[in-house]
């Protein structure tokens, strides 16, 4: 099988090629990045003009750089929700025009699912069940993977998600969006003691995730700072402190989360994190630590497949094309689509699904 997988749901077009046995023949990635920094954000109308103008190109270069045609391809997938509604119906649409003239299926596929799935592109022995911890800019769960399309959330973030803390906390140090990687270098050189921040839901049952307590926190400790252009090693300081504690509260929850999949399923070994925030050094170690002290194996994806791009859909693609879950042209995009339809609503501000 060759799948070629297209994501246009936040602010990456992107598009790749990807076989049945796991191997990535192109990968292309094109961030709107510069685009939206001077908003200090992503501008949802800025993003599907963006998609509008470069998709085409960059399914072409995709195509290519794999040394397939179009013609070779056994299905399209593409993002179909959740996202921004702009740029999923740009993806869709040109991943159903292919599938079209090619006689080909088009597939459908939840970008959660592409990232939940991404741990078994390339590691075969990833096997159903495991414990995903998915962490982005919009998303921030724990689940039991059981299947394709068969999750339960143990746990979500009732407010933001860590992403996004990672976000604001950057822009309230001026680092600039994503702020993500720029937190990460950042802290390398930082006092993660320096200032004293919450661990929100720290030590309390059950998987829930909050953010905002820290995020605000964050904003208070940099207010009270002397007055002017923050000094580099205040910046330090800072990003290695909201780092140590986001990653206390990560470990926290999942340390539960573990706990409850395990009583379920007790032979199962892996742990798997994905999603932006998974390209996370710092995280990935301290979730190391997590799954070998709790006899299991943590799984991450390497950086460049953790962050959004076509060949997590590729991949899904293909697994749901092996169990022909293909959709029909009629498939109407989706704004919203939780992995785990079944779980009750968070309580908490700001719920996320
Ligand atoms: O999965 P993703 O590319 O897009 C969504 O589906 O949301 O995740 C983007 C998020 C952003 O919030 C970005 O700041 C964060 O992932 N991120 C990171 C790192 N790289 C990206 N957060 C922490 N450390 C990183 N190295
Ligand atoms: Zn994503």
């Amino acid at each position: 099988m060759i799948v070629l997988g297209i994501e246009t749901s936040c602010d990456e077009t992107a598009a790749a090629v990807v076989t049945d046995d796991g191997k990535i023949l192109s990968n292309v990635i094109l961030s709107q990045i510069e685009s939206h920094q001077p908003y200090g954000g992503i501008v949802p109308e800025v993003a599907a003009r963006a998609h509008m103008q470069t998709t085409d190109r960059v399914v072409a270069q995709a195509i290519n750089e794999a040394g397939v045609g179009f013609s070779d391809l056994s299905a399209v997938a593409a993002t179909g929700g959740p996202g921004l509604i702009g740029g999923v119906i740009v993806g869709v649409m040109t991943a159903k025009a292919i599938a079209m003239g090619q006689n080909i299926p088009f597939i459908a596929v939840n970008h959660l699912e592409g990232h939940a799935l991404s741990a078994r592109l390339g590691d075969s022995d990833v096997t159903f069940p495991y414990l995903l911890l998915l962490v982005s800019g919009g998303h921030c769960q724990l689940l039991a993977v059981k299947g394709v399309g068969n999750y339960q959330r143990l746990g979500t973030t009732i407010d933001d998600a860590l992403g996004e803390a990672f976000d604001k906390t950057a822009k309230v140090l001026g680092l600039g969006y994503p702020g993500g990687p720029a937190i990460e270098n950042w802290a390398k050189n930082g006092d993660a003691h320096r200032f004293s921040l919450p661990r929100p839901m720290k030590g309390r049952a059950g998987c829930d995730f909050s953010f905002s307590g820290l995020k605000a926190a964050v904003k208070r400790t940099v207010d009270a700072l002397p007055p002017g252009q923050l000094p580099q090693k205040d910046i330090c300081d800072m990003a290695a402190s909201f780092q140590a504690a986001a990653s206390e509260c990560i470990v926290d929850r999942t340390k539960n989360a573990i706990d409850l999949f395990k009583a379920n399923y007790p032979d199962a070994q892996h742990l798997v994190i994905a999603g932006g925030v998974a390209a996370n050094s710092a995280i990935r170690a301290d979730l190391e630590k997590l799954a070998g002290a709790n006899q299991m194996k943590l799984v991450a994806p390497p950086p460049i497949l953790c962050t959004d791009n076509g060949a997590m859909i590729a991949w899904a693609g293909v697994e749901k094309l092996k169990l022909s879950e293909t959709a029909g042209l009629d498939f109407a995009p989706r704004p919203r689509w939780p992995l785990d339809p079944n779980a009750p609503r968070a309580v908490g501000a700001g719920v996320k699904a």
